[in-house]
Formats: structure tokens, sequence, C-alpha cells
């Protein structure tokens, strides 16, 4: 508890949320522009200073396109600009995995990070889709590398995790939400965050907001948790270092590599205990699932 209380505040310095449903009208995040300019100032009150503005792309659901979606980022630009609010918006994507998404990236359709070789990869939330690791195997060996969203918080991982521990080692990279380090989806999935963040397997931590209040755009109090578990360098890698490795599209193996991957390291133990009031948990599900 002293430990914790001494590493308040220990970490400094801009922040990049390569995760964020922050266009208006477009997705299940922001309803309008009011929305999503308040989004925008508690996000630059946070320190985050860039975005990587990512909409779903889901056949049938979400069928936002790569076009669109920079057509939206400019709008909100010229918005954010005219108020003097100091973050830089760049294009992205929530992309969930369907048949044929190599295509569809090949062909401009769906975006990568900011037109960089990293792609968002969204898997389906209540069931493991079938032949996952292929699908992601198939994307890396077209030239991608899948920064996996929220793997913490999918219904499977509990009976799953060895599936991510592969991919991770195989050179697949993992996102965390920042509110599930936190605390703020229920206990079970801070577990599996603190699990997947002591284990060294978090490349990136992300805010995957969707909503000024339920789900804010909040990232320095998670890089606060990161760092009382594995260090404020690592911390600072996961909110700084990777992802504007990401936005200049650097290899990989130019960049930090994954804690589990770096000479002497001992896994850290989560902290949370491994399942919480599963009513409560489920309630919190309900207030606000939508990945
Ligand atoms: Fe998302």
């Amino acid at each position: 508890m002293k430990l914790q209380f001494w590493r308040q505040g220990a970490v400094k310095g801009p922040m990049l949320d390569l995760h964020c449903h922050i266009l208006p009208a477009i997705d299940d995040g922001a309803v309008n522009l009011d929305m999503a300019l308040e989004m925008a100032r508690i996000a630059a009150d946070d320190g985050i200073t860039t975005i990587a503005c990512s909409p779903h792309i889901y056949p049938g659901m979400y069928d936002n396109t790569a076009r669109g979606i920079r057509l939206a980022v400019k709008a909100l630009q010229a918005e954010l600009d005219q108020r003097g609010i100091a973050i830089k918006l760049l294009p992205n994507a929530d992309v969930h995995l369907v048949p044929g998404l190599v295509d569809g990236i090949r062909e401009g359709n769906v975006p990568t990070i900011a037109g960089s070789r990293y792609l968002l990869l969204e898997p389906s939330h209540h069931v493991a889709p079938p032949g996952f690791e292929d699908s992601v195997f198939e994307l890396m060996a077209a030239g991608y590398v899948p920064l996996i969203t929220h793997p913490e918080r999918l219904a499977w991982v509990e009976d799953q995790y060895d599936v991510f521990e592969r991919l991770s080692r195989r050179g697949a990279w993992m996102q965390v939400t920042a509110g599930a380090l936190t605390g703020r989806f229920g206990r079970r999935v801070k577990y599996w965050a603190e699990r997947f963040t002591g284990e060294g397997h978090t490349m990136v931590l992300a805010t995957d907001a969707h909503h000024p209040q339920r789900r804010p755009p909040l990232l320095a109090e998670a890089r606060e948790a990161a760092a009382a578990l594995v260090g404020a360098g690592e911390a600072t890698h996961m909110v700084l270092t990777r992802p504007a490795g990401i936005l200049d599209d650097r290899p990989p193996e130019q960049l930090p590599p994954p804690l589990f991957a770096t000479q002497g390291f001992t896994p850290v133990p989560s902290q949370a205990p491994r399942s919480g009031s599963a009513l409560k948990d489920f309630l919190r599900r309900l207030r606000g699932s939508r990945a």
C-alpha cells in the first residue's frame, strides 16, 4: 500500500491513445459533436496528445470504411483546432475479425492504425472465433502486426488464456484496456488485465473510450497501475514508446520487446481476486459492454 502511494504521480509525460470511439455518430461511441468535444477535453486534461480514432468496422452492423473514417477525422480535427483543444487525431478502426479481412486491408477499405503495418483487431466478445489463431497468423503472414484488443475483457479468456499467450509469443501484440487495469470493469476483468500485464504480454494500454462518463478517455491512472505492477519504464512503453513507434510504422523489432522476452524478467502475480461478484460484473457489462 505504502509502495503504491509512493508511486502515485511517479510517471509523467505525454500519452498516445490508439483505441478510442470519439468520432461522432459513426458507431456506438460519441453520439454527437458535443460529446466528441467533451471526450477530447477529458483526454487532453489527462495528458493524451494524440488519438488514433477507432470506430468499429463490423460488416452488417458498422459498415465504416477507410475513406469515411478519414473524412470524419478531418472534420473533427477542424472542430478541435477551432476550439484550441490540443489533440492530434489520426485515422484508425476497431476491426472485427471476419473472413476476407486481409483483402479488405489490401484494397484500402479497412484502415490500419494511421496507415501503418499495425492493425487494431477485435475478436468476438462472447465466443472464441473458429480458427482464431490461424486468422491471426494469416494477418501476420501478410505482413501486418495485429494489436489484439482487450483480451482481458473477452468472455472466453477464462478458458483460453493459453491462446493469447501463444499468439503473444509468436509476435501478435496485446492491447489491454486502461479501465480494466484500474478496476472500472470489475474484479474479474481486473484480474485478467493484471495477469496479461504482470506476465509481460501487455504491449499497449488504450482507453477504448465510448462516452465521457461511462467509458471515459482516461489513460494516466492506468499508466500508474501498470507502473505499480511492472515499473515506470515499461508503463511508459505501453502508453508512449510503442504507440509512437506504431504511428511511425517502425518494425516491431525496433521497439521495446514484450516484457516476457526480456532477460531476467520474473512474472508478477495479479493482485486482484480471480473472480469478483458475478452479479456486479454482469450488471457492469450490461451498462457498457460493447467493445
Ligand atoms: Fe473498441
